[in-house]
C-alpha cells in the first residue's frame, strides 16, 4: 500500500480525509488537538512551521503523497503557520519527488469580479487570504509539479463544519446570530472535497485547481439549507443582514467557474440540494 501523509489530521477537512483515505498507508500530521486512537492511521506531531521538524518528518516516512489541509484561520498560531508550513512543505517535496497537494482557498479572490477561474489574479482583501495567496505563491515557485486546490467554504453535518457550530452555539446561547444575503459563496460538501482531494492524488496534474459547490448561495439562504440537513428550524435570534451594513470587508461575490474540476474528476461535485436529498432521502 502506498503511503499517504495528511497534514491537520486532526482537523475538520483532515479528519475527513483521513476517514476516507482506507486504500493508503494513512499518517497524519497534528499539532495541539489530540488526535484519535486508531489502528490503521499513524498520527505524528510537528510544527509544519519548523523546517527541522518537516525535514525529519518526510525523511522517516517517504510518503508518495501529501494532502497539505494544515494551517486555517481558526487560530492566531494557524494563521501565522500558513506560509512558513507551505514554504517548508513545498520545498521538501521538490526535492524528494513527493506528490504535493496544496489547500488553499477561495478567499484568495475580493469577490467583485466573479465567476473567478484558475487563471484568474488572486486579489485577496484578508490577512488570511493574503497569507493564502503568497502561500500559493511560494508553492508554485517552489514546486512547480504541486497541485494548489482553491475549495469554497467546507461544509458538513456530522459533525458540524466550524460555521455550522457557531451558528448552532448562537442559536443554543439565544444569541443574535446574522446572516448576509449579500456574500456569496459555493459550498463544497466535505465527504465530496475529500473524495475528489483523494482522487487527484491518482491524477497526473499539476497547478491550480478550483473545487467547490455548483450552487452558488448567499450566507443566508445557506444557514437555512444546512438547518434544514440537521433538521433544526432557526430561532428567532438567526436573521438575514447584510455585508453593507455590517461595515465589514469581506468577498461579496465568491462564485467559481468550475469547468476544469468538472472534466477532470469522476467525483461529482454535488450541490447544497443534492446533498441534502442524500442526507434526508424522501419516505
Ligand atoms: N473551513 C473552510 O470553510 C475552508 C474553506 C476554504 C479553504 N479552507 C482551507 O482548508 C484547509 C482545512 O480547513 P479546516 O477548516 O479543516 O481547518 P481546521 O479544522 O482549522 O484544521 C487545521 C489544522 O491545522 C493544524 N495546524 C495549524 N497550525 C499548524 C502547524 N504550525 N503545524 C501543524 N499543524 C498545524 C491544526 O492542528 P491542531 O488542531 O493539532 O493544532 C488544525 O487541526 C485549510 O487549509 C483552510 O485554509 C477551509
Amino acid at each position: 500500500m502506498p503511503t499517504i501523509l495528511i497534514t491537520g489530521g486532526a482537523g475538520y477537512l483532515g479528519s475527513h480525509l483521513v476517514k476516507q483515505s482506507i486504500q493508503w498507508d494513512t499518517h497524519a500530521s497534528y499539532l495541539h488537538t489530540a488526535p484519535p486512537v486508531s489502528n490503521r492511521v499513524t498520527y505524528h506531531r510537528c510544527d509544519l512551521s519548523d523546517k527541522d521538524q518537516v525535514l525529519h518528518l518526510l525523511t522517516r516516512l517517504r510518503p508518495s503523497a501529501i494532502i497539505h489541509t494544515a494551517c486555517s484561520s481558526q487560530t492566531q498560531k494557524s494563521l501565522t503557520s500558513i506560509l512558513p508550513a507551505a514554504r517548508n512543505l513545498a520545498e521538501i517535496t521538490a526535492s524528494m519527488g513527493t506528490h504535493f497537494i496544496h489547500v488553499s482557498t477561495d478567499m484568495v479572490f475580493d469577490g467583485e469580479n466573479s465567476p473567478y477561474q484558475e487563471e484568474s489574479p488572486p486579489s485577496p482583501v484578508s490577512p488570511y487570504g493574503k497569507a493564502k495567496a503568497q502561500a500559493e505563491t511560494e508553492v508554485s515557485g517552489l514546486n512547480p509539479r504541486a497541485v494548489i486546490v482553491r475549495p469554497s467554504l467546507i461544509y458538513g453535518i456530522d459533525p458540524p463544519d466550524h460555521q455550522t457550530q457557531w451558528l448552532l452555539e448562537g442559536m443554543e446561547k439565544g444569541e443574535p446570530v446574522r446572516l448576509f444575503t449579500d456574500e456569496i459563496r459555493c459550498p463544497i460538501w466535505v465527504e465530496t472535497l475529500s473524495l475528489a482531494l483523494l482522487e487527484l492524488v491518482e491524477i497526473d496534474y499539476s497547478g491550480v485547481l478550483h473545487i467547490a459547490g455548483p450552487q452558488p448561495l448567499n450566507r443566508w439562504d445557506f444557514g437555512l439549507a444546512i438547518l434544514g440537513m440537521l433538521q433544526r428550524t432557526p430561532t428567532p435570534t438567526v436573521r438575514p443582514s447584510t455585508l453593507a451594513e455590517s461595515g465589514l470587508t469581506r468577498p461579496r461575490d465568491l462564485t467559481f467557474d468550475l469547468g476544469k474540476a468538472q472534466i477532470l474528476l469522476k467525483t461529482p461535485l454535488l450541490s447544497v440540494t443534492e446533498v441534502h436529498q442524500r442526507l434526508n432521502p424522501p419516505g
